[in-house]
């Protein structure tokens, strides 16, 4: 089958970091097949990709909130870095298109990875998927990339960030200035509503943008500024 993707866009995927951090049963069974699938365009570009996995490397990385599964490439990425956690954690993954969920549940089967996702239906921003995240929850990292508009980037910092402790890292993709343009409703996307937002509480929270042309993702890192107390090491000369 002819890929959809540029010749570049699919060496992007098949060389970037995350690549080397998935097992080769994941890459060969079902990144590759996945590279093929008629809806790959609209998955998370490898580079902001990597970002996110590097996070999930980490053993205190446990718990991870994916708001827009798609047909689940990034999910089989973090996926599988989580379960090769000594303690194997879990990826709770949200997305409001059926159709898209059962390609996603397809090829996280295939992947082996079943055991260690929580794939749930709904609108992210329902009392539905708030009370079910809610039960898999604290999470050490959010990854949110559903609707790209102002107003709804808002409604979820309200819900999702705002309700967070300390230790939850949020990364937000399509945050670049480039992206603006892309909110039909002319309020500035994803990257207005961070820094409004942010704007409203400069004490408490950070942001920082991965964009060019110091990188080549478009994403937004939003942590808590308040971190919890530890003990300082008493230090004898
Ligand atoms: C850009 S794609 C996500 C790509 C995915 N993160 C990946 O790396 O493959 C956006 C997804 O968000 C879903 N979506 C859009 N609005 C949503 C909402 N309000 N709640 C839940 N899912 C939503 C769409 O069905 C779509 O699958």
């Amino acid at each position: 089958m002819e890929p959809l993707l540029t010749t570049e866009q699919l060496n992007a995927y098949l060389t970037a970091p995350y690549s080397q951090w998935v097992r080769m049963k994941t890459r060969s069974d079902a990144l590759i097949p996945m590279l093929y699938d008629s809806e790959i365009i609209g998955a998370t570009d490898a580079d902001s990709l990597s970002l996110v996995a590097m996070r999930c490397l980490f053993p205190d990385c446990q718990r991870v909130l994916q708001l827009g599964t798609y047909i689940g490439f990034s999910a089989v990425v973090l996926a599988d870095i989580l379960a090769q956690h000594k303690l194997p954690g879990l990826l709770v993954t949200v997305d409001n298109s059926e159709v898209h969920l059962q390609k996603a549940q397809h090829f996280l089967e295939v992947a082996d990875l079943l055991s260690r996702v929580v794939i749930l239906k709904g609108d992210d921003l329902s009392s539905q998927i708030r009370e079910q995240t809610a039960l898999y929850g604290p999470f050490d990292l959010v990854y949110v990339d559903t609707l790209h508009t102002h107003d709804h980037t808002l409604d979820i910092l309200e819900t999702y960030v705002a309700q967070a402790p300390p230790q939850t890292v949020f990364f937000f993709h399509d945050a670049g200035i480039k992206q603006i343009a892309l909110d039909a409703t002319g309020k500035g996307g994803v990257r207005r509503a961070l820094q409004d937002w942010c704007a409203a509480y400069p004490a408490t929270h950070q942001l920082a943008f991965f964009e060019p042309p110091a990188w080549n993702t478009y994403l937004a890192m939003l942590t808590q500024k308040e971190r919890a107390e530890y003990p300082v090491p008493k230090v004898t000369l």
